[in-house]
């Protein structure tokens, strides 16, 4: 069986609630021209109801993420947002251990650790992100940070779990910046993680999980990204603020 594309809009912390409500409906009406691709969007949690309603809306079958969640399933945690929310809220996916969330939140492989068990727990299908610094590259040191991130973020999970999650490489030095990985680059690193994948599991297991690539990814570079073997769709950024240019990504996928 080869494996379903999954492109997902990260929308950080942008837009407003009517804007976020328009650029759900404007995916949601025109998903068919990606149709066989997997489609997320994953707005800002306090948004994540207006979406869900214009998905439903529109009969589409987008899906809805978080970009980030608590590990504890409920609790004194001002300000978080817990599992079974997001799942209340009509999520089935959540971004975890983005790059900004390592860098700029402190979040070590360990707390990812966490966070992907509890969302596996709840039922949530984990997107864990990693990739490495620019410096880390040019150290020749992107294998090992990759790997170290890889290992740690999915410690102590079953085959069966390991099946479930999404992977998403992005290169630090690649996201927001207009320098996107040659495919080669994201070929290569992405080999790594599905070949790291068979030692944690199987090569069966590996097989079967896809693995996304992110950093400036526009429609105009994601062909070449998607001719890669390993390349099993992209998180988008920027690109994904506008139905136009997410979709035509999506589309590249098919
Ligand atoms: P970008 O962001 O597409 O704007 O580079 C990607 C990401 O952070 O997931």
């Amino acid at each position: 069986m080869p494996r379903k594309k999954i492109v997902a809009g990260n929308w950080k912390m942008n837009l407003d609630r009517a804007k976020a409500r328009e650029l759900a409906g404007a995916v949601a009406a025109r998903s068919g021209e990606a149709a066989g691709v997997e489609l997320v969007l994953c707005p800002p949690a306090l948004y994540l109801d207006a979406v869900g309603a214009a998905l439903a809306a529109a009969k589409s079958n987008v899906g809805l993420g978080g970009q980030n969640m608590h590990d504890k399933a409920s609790g004194a945690f001002t300000g978080e947002v817990a599992p079974p929310m997001l799942l209340d809220l009509g999520c089935t996916y959540v971004i975890l251990g983005h790059s900004e969330r390592r860098t700029l939140f402190g979040e070590t492989d360990a707390i990812v650790n966490a966070k992907t068990k509890a969302a596996l727990a709840a039922g949530l299908t984990p997107i864990v992100c990693v990739g490495e610094t620019l410096e880390e590259r040019e150290g020749g040191r992107t294998d090992a940070v990759v790997t170290t991130q890889v290992r740690g973020s999915l410690a102590g999970l079953s085959p069966a779990d390991l099946e479930k999650v999404v992977i998403a490489y992005e290169p630090v030095w690649a996201i927001g910046t207009g320098k996107v990985a040659t495919p080669q680059q994201a070929q290569e690193v992405h080999a790594l993680i599905r070949s790291l994948l068979g030692s944690l599991a199987s090569s069966e297991v590996a097989g079967k999980i896809r693995i996304q690539y992110g950093g400036s990814v526009k429609p105009d570079n994601a062909a070449d990204l998607a001719s890669q073997p390993d390349i099993d769709g992209a998180l988008v950024g920027g690109a994904s603020l506008k139905a136009d240019d997410f979709l035509g990504i999506a589309k590249a996928f098919r």
